[in-house]
């Protein structure tokens, strides 16, 4: 009966200390710097308490980066730190060579104003309805995409073909009448939902600068985001080989290093570090784990 006690006991305790880990430990985790072959840097992070608490919960790693929006989580293509911009990638959307319903494209408010979509990428809507918004009222929303017409894409692209058609004119003669499309930004669809525009297709290109003259085949597919970075001053921290991160309950600043270098302050290794706390909880635990050992020895046997 107090064998049993005792490995309840000490079962309890080892539970609670994993459970509740002191502050201390928040800034043990080494940040990744890869994901896939995607290089992680500030202001993005991907364990907890890495980069800027502002992209906090938006990027995964699960094999390749994933970053979530209220719509869906889209992989990352590419990462720019230089012009500070990323290419994703939306798998339900249109391309040349594939025809997929109309679904809307989503951010969070604190998406929007920090990493949304730049002004290179279009967004190309198909088959609009002679009510859709952007055929009347908001004519003015659609512009000309670097003198590609949607006839070109509508017949070079094996999945828009289904729109290259052709109706009844008069009696016996047919006309070549192609359904409404629209090249605009992102703010057009950011304001309107895809039920409200009344396309019932759509696409988005990167319009880099060279996309005239290149046909819909070669266009690049994706959408690229800008973001903005607080610059924060974290050289320091980089430089001593850390990471910039923050504490996951205060999101305050934190330098992450690695393994037991570990300093919670503004560098890694040197300086003034406070290796008690530390060393304090490591013991705790391995004390714990020992104990929790021998009690179910002592049980078992
Ligand atoms: C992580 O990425 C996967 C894609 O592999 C996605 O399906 C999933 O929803 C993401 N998880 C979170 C918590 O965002
Ligand atoms: C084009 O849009 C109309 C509604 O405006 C819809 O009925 C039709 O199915 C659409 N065409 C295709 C190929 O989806
Ligand atoms: C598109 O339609 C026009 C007129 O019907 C036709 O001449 C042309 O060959 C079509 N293009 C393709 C790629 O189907
Ligand atoms: C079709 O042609 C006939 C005779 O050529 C004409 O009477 C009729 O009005 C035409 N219909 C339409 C819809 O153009
Ligand atoms: C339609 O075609 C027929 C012959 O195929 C011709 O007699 C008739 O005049 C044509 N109608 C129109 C409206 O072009």
């Amino acid at each position: 009966m107090t064998k049993l006690f005792f490995f309840f006991f000490s079962f309890l305790y080892t539970i609670t200390t994993l459970t509740f880990p002191p502050l201390t430990t928040s800034a043990a985790t080494s940040c990744r710097t890869l994901c896939g072959n995607i290089p992680i840097n500030y202001p993005f992070g991907i364990d907890g308490g890495c980069g800027s608490p502002q992209y906090r919960g938006m990027f995964n790693c699960s094999t390749d980066l994933y970053f979530t929006t209220p719509s869906g989580s889209y992989k990352v293509q590419s990462i720019d730190y230089e012009k500070k911009t990323m290419v994703i990638f939306d798998p339900a959307m249109s391309t040349c060579s594939i025809l997929q319903p109309h679904h809307d494209f989503k951010m969070a408010d604190i998406q929007n104003t920090l990493i949304r979509p730049s002004y290179d990428t279009v967004f190309a809507l198909f088959n609009c309805s002679n009510d859709s918004p952007v055929h009347n009222r908001y004519r003015n929303l659609c512009f000309n995409a670097a003198g590609h017409s949607c006839d070109e894409l509508y017949s070079s692209c094996t999945s828009f073909r289904i729109f290259n058609t052709t109706s009844p004119y008069g009696n016996n003669s047919t006309v070549h009448t192609t359904p409404y499309c629209c090249f605009t930004n992102y703010d057009t669809v950011r304001v309107m939902s895809m039920n409200i525009l009344d396309c019932s297709h759509y696409t988005t290109v990167i319009d880099n600068g060279k996309m005239r003259g290149v046909g819909p085949l070669d266009w690049s597919y994706g959408i690229e985001l800008s973001y903005s970075v607080t610059e924060i001053g974290c050289d320091r921290c980089r430089k001593s080989g850390g990471t910039c991160g923050f504490d996951a309950e205060t999101e305050i600043f934190l330098c992450q290093c690695s393994g037991s270098n570990n300093n919670p302050t503004r560098e890694c290794g040197g300086g003034m570090t406070d290796r008690g706390g530390c060393s304090f909880t490591n013991i705790n635990f391995i004390t714990t784990l020992l104990t929790m050992f021998m009690s179910f020895i002592y049980t078992v046997l």
